[in-house]
């Protein structure tokens, strides 16, 4: 019985060391192990059949060997997948940049947030930092904050939408809504830019939408001057539209501004001649700006007495359409994907 046992062994660990892959270990386990007909089982239950005196030579033989089998094969598996680790490892390139879906499209930024992010690297450049706030907003920082009181006729052209049960507050008309927000949160000295959606109640037409973007700016210190203000928004039309172009500033008014210019660049598809994206005056409107008036700084929780400071307010929708040529704003907020995949 014992030589019919030592042969066992000799011919269970041969198999096991020859075993080229998992399937073939797991073919010689079975060989072995099978609760039906497996060849260490048979000899156990033999085993069993033998008189007392018998057993006791043989039974621990039969354990060691059945454990010695069972070692050999957990070890040969541990090494046979550490194997096919490393092959899978060899074979299998890793892309890290592949679509994570192995035939999925892939997306892309939307044009409004190219420019978005191509002025914001701008901006940084020159020291700006890059701020965020809500889209409902308080009639405060919106209106009251910016010299427009409830009464004022700057609000005819800036109405938007309310909601329901909350009379104060409002969908923001603009990013300028962002001022006094901003000096009270980073004080001075000043220079952040703030980028974001606005709303207006507008019968949308190809220049006119509900929703659009702006991209507000402030900059606030000692001795702060319109020089300053020019030659921040000269520096930010030559970056978007080439070095030639030019920067013009005419009065206008804003309640939050004084004095309040608003801001053109010499088109630069027909660099001045007159064209019909410029209504053939050479000149296209970009940005409102001034410099910002004393009792904004007061509401910001700064002294106008010993700060100055100037505040812009680019049209960011307006950008995205001068840079693509986009007849219709409307298109921008479609979802049209045929629009869309032109960028
Ligand atoms: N908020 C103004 C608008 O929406 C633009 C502006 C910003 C003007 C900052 C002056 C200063 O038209």
């Amino acid at each position: 019985m014992n030589d019919k046992i030592l042969k066992i062994k000799q011919v269970a660990l041969e198999a096991i060391r020859e075993a080229k892959d998992r399937e073939a270990l797991r073919d010689v386990e079975n060989e072995y192990f099978s609760r039906k007909a497996g060849v260490l089982t048979e000899m156990m239950k033999s085993i069993k059949d033998l008189s007392v005196e018998e057993k006791k030579k043989v039974g621990q033989l039969a354990n060691e060997t059945k454990q010695e089998i069972e070692k050999a094969i957990v070890e040969k598996n541990y090494e046979l997948s550490e194997e096919d680790w490393a092959n899978s490892l060899a074979v299998e390139k890793i892309d890290l940049t592949a679509p994570v879906l192995p035939h999925a499209e892939r997306g892309h930024l939307h044009p409004v947030s190219i420019v978005q992010k191509e002025l914001e690297e701008f901006f940084s450049s020159m020291g700006f930092i890059i701020a965020d706030g809500p889209e409902l907003e308080s009639d405060y920082f919106n209106f009251s904050s910016l010299n427009i009181p409830a009464d004022h006729p700057a609000r005819d052209s800036q109405d938007t939408f309310y909601i329901k049960n909350h009379p104060d507050w409002v969908m923001r008309t603009h990013t300028s809504s962002l001022q006094v927000r901003s000096m009270q949160k980073y004080g001075v000295p000043l220079r952040v830019i703030m980028p974001g959606k606005c709303y207006r109640n507008e019968a949308t037409d190809a220049r006119h939408e509900h929703t659009f973007y702006q991209l507000e700016g402030l900059v606030i210190n000692e001795a702060i001057t319109m020089a300053h203000m020019k030659g921040v928004l000269e520096a930010v039309a030559k970056h978007l539209y080439g070095p030639e172009t030019q920067v013009r500033l005419r009065p206008k008014f804003y309640p939050f501004v004084e004095p309040g210019v608003n801001g053109e660049v010499t088109c630069f598809l027909c660099d001045g001649a007159g064209c019909k994206v410029c209504k053939n005056t050479g000149w296209m409107e970009i940005f409102g700006a001034g410099m910002i008036h004393q009792s904004v700084l007061k509401e910001g929780g700064i002294d106008p007495e010993k700060y100055q400071g100037f505040a812009f307010g680019f049209g960011l929708t307006r950008l995205v359409m001068l840079k693509y040529g986009i007849e219709d704003a409307r298109i921008l907020q479609s979802g049209d994907l045929r629009f869309i995949k032109q960028f």
